[in-house]
């Protein structure tokens, strides 16, 4: 919609871009997420371009960065200027770009596509090979001189490699300074133990690294440093094309994105973006979008530049993953395991193109670090399937009056008091029956990953946990079609459908039913182990802590807890009503065989004739017993072939255990008993 004011909205869109380019330029302590911004200078130009007197010589349309802080660092100017680029917001605006391209330019076009790595732009001068001179951007055409804190990166070279007659006089290489998420993530841990302020993300801790008077703390802070461009250079080889610039960056030793590619189609360039759009968060730097460059010096050299950014080159941005909304209130869940997590309700608000209310807050520490408050405008990001989080404060709009936010010291739901154990940093609601827990446990045992059933989320739970229809996972299977009809919000075909779906979730692999008992320590992929190591739930109920420690991908951690978990009668008991509901129990290689063994212990030793060791042993399995390596009180049965260890054979008969022969432990697979 048109400003009634157009002169007005320029000038008030002016003075905020300025105050927001010194916030995030200077300060490095922006207030508004990047995407907010560019949304301010969007509508700066629109306004511009449709009333052209409006554009005045000092507006940040014209101009790159804020200027540099020289109070702090020496001014230097920069060679060239260093010019910024242009922007695409959506895969049309990029394509379109590059139709204007193959449009200007009669002739091919390659295009090099590059990473935009989220860090900040540096020049590096190089003379006779030596390191002589760093600046950052600043205003585009003075920065501030930080040689002494790039001096301190370990990936920015002090002198070039031999070039031999290659080298140049002078090389100005320009790149980026970025800061590792592992390096970002260990800095905050730090600055949390020694009560420091937490960066908001890698990049503004680069620049705060970077923005020190003693070099020593830059050294301190795990920086690196991408080069993607020259900015002069004098004398060295001719070179045509861009991609032959990075092979010379590459050649003198300086570190240049193992990412690059040159295409020669649009196609391959929207791939391309496609492919880092999925995979950012593969990396260990933060990225924000895509550069993509004209490669020939020749053809960049015909599309020249605009006041602040050359036409060669487009920056494709990523949707947003962070933005700025108001958090209203800070209330704890209590999850399965009785874990109070704090977690922000938030104004709705767009991010990473979905509608974010809720965000966690993690634990009670993070909120007292980020002292976030009922109130507070916030900075909230989603990246990835990552669950959305409460980055920090925008102190700046705190209203008057807030109070840090207190973490209660009852449960929410049960009213029973929470623990925080020392040393540790997650707070429990010690009451097992906390119905909160109960109904946790029953929804994650229908969520996706494990029984997967449909229709039952934890909206549902909660009611039928409060018509008392469920009280365990065991429950769910006694369902009946008058029980739900009855409920409100159920109609006859979604009855059937929920139904339908906790039916079919009967004969779901062994692991997701493991997975969906919420045994601790227990995900994915210990239950696929478990699953085939044991064959069936009977077996894994069954072993002992020591068996179950010695099956291959399961440690002492995962057999303690599994162990302690069948151990309860209160488990066991939800076991019988889901065996007693046809559930399967059985593991991916079990064949179809009756359960003669189930739960019970038969040691082999010495040599069968009808089976190897490993066959006998997976014989017992398929029955549901377990063959554990030495015989105990618990042990059922004894099977010796020929040489038979003495000590299991003394052992059995001094706990009176039957010892059998190969014809009895075949009877004893085929009906259970010898
Ligand atoms: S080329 C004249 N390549 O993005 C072109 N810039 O929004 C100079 N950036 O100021 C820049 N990765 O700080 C270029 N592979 C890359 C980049 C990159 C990150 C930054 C750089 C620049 C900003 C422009």
């Amino acid at each position: 919609m048109a400003p009634s004011d157009p002169a007005g909205r320029a000038e008030e869109l002016r003075q905020q871009i300025e105050y927001h380019n010194v916030r995030y330029h200077q300060l490095d302590d922006p207030e508004i997420s990047d995407a907010e911004y560019d949304a301010l200078v969007r509508e700066l130009r629109a306004l511009e371009e449709r009333h052209p007197e409006l554009v005045t010589p000092d507006s940040p349309t014209q101009k790159v960065g804020a200027p540099p802080d020289t109070s702090t660092f020496a001014p230097v100017r920069h060679r060239q200027p260093m010019m910024s680029l242009d922007n695409a917001f959506s895969f049309d605006e990029l394509l379109a770009w590059g139709k204007r391209m193959e449009r200007y330019i009669s002739g091919a076009v390659d295009f090099v596509c590059e990473l935009k790595i989220d860090g900040v732009a540096m020049s590096v001068v190089y003379e006779n090979g030596l390191y002589t001179r760093a600046a950052t951007r600043g205003d585009g055409v003075v920065g501030e001189d930080v040689t002494a804190n790039v001096a301190t990166i370990e990936a920015v070279p002090e002198r070039l490699e031999l070039m031999g007659d290659r080298l140049p006089s002078v090389l100005e290489v320009r790149g980026e300074v970025y800061m590792p998420i592992s390096a970002f993530e260990e800095l905050n841990e730090k600055q949390g133990e020694a009560g420091l302020r937490l960066f908001a993300n890698p990049r503004n801790a680069a620049a705060g690294s970077l923005r020190q008077k003693d070099p020593k703390i830059t050294a301190s802070r795990d920086l690196s440093f991408f080069g993607y461009q020259v900015g002069d250079i004098v004398g060295g080889p001719q070179v045509r094309r861009h991609s032959d610039t990075l092979d010379l960056l590459r050649d003198a030793g300086l570190p240049v994105n193992p990412e690059i590619r040159t295409v020669a189609s649009l196609e391959e360039v929207d791939a391309f973006c496609r492919h880092w759009l999925d995979h950012r968060h593969d990396l260990d730097y933060e990225i924000d979008g895509v550069v993509v460059k004209v490669d020939d010096l020749a053809q960049r050299a015909e599309l020249g530049a605009t006041s602040k950014a050359p036409r060669w080159a487009i920056a494709y941005k990523f949707p947003p993953e962070e933005a700025t909304t108001v958090l209203k209130d800070i209330m704890v869940s209590i999850g399965r395991t009785g874990k109070a997590t704090p977690f922000a309700m938030l104004e709705p608000v767009r991010v990473s193109g979905s509608t974010v209310q809720l965000a966690t807050l993690h634990n009670e520490d993070q909120v007292r670090i980020k002292d976030v408050r009922p109130g507070d405008t916030v900075t909230v990001r989603k990246a990835g399937d990552v669950i959305p989080e409460v980055v920090g404060p925008v102190l700046s709009k705190r209203p008057a009056g807030t109070k840090p936010w207190v973490f209660p010291d009852t449960c929410p739901v049960c009213g029973s008091p929470l623990v925080r154990l020392e040393g540790e940093s997650d707070t429990f609601c010690t009451n097992v029956d906390c119905p909160g827990q109960r109904q946790q446990r029953i929804a994650h045992f229908a969520s996706r990953g494990a029984m997967d059933i449909e229709g039952l989320g934890e909206q549902t739970v909660r009611v039928l946990a409060e018509k008392a229809l469920v009280d365990d996972v065991g429950d769910i299977y006694s369902l009946t079609y008058d029980d739900l009809i009855a409920l409100e919000g159920f109609a006859d075909v979604s009855v059937r459908n929920l139904l339908a779906a906790i039916d079919a979730s009967k004969d779901r692999p062994l692991a997701n039913l493991l997975v969906g008992l919420g045994i601790r320590h227990v995900g994915g992929r210990g239950a696929e182990v478990l699953a085939s190591a044991f064959g069936s739930l009977d077996a894994i109920m069954e072993a002992s802590e020591e068996d179950l420690a010695a099956a291959e991908g399961v440690g002492p951690v995962i057999a303690r807890s599994v162990h302690e978990f069948f151990a309860l009668d209160r488990n066991r008991a939800v076991v019988n009503k889901l065996r007693a509901a046809g559930v399967n129990f059985r593991g991916p290689d079990a064949p179809d065989l009756p359960q003669t063994l189930a739960g019970k212990a038969v040691v082999v030793t010495g040599t069968l004739d009808g089976f190897s060791r490993d066959g006998a042993v997976d014989a017992i399995k398929a029955r549901g017993g377990t063959s554990p390596g030495s015989v105990s009180k618990k042990t059922a049965y004894v099977v010796a072939g020929r040489e038979p260890g003495a000590a299991k054979l003394t052992k059995a008969t001094e706990l009176e255990v039957p010892v059998l022969d190969e014809a009895g432990f075949r009877r004893l697979l085929e009906t259970g008993t010898p």
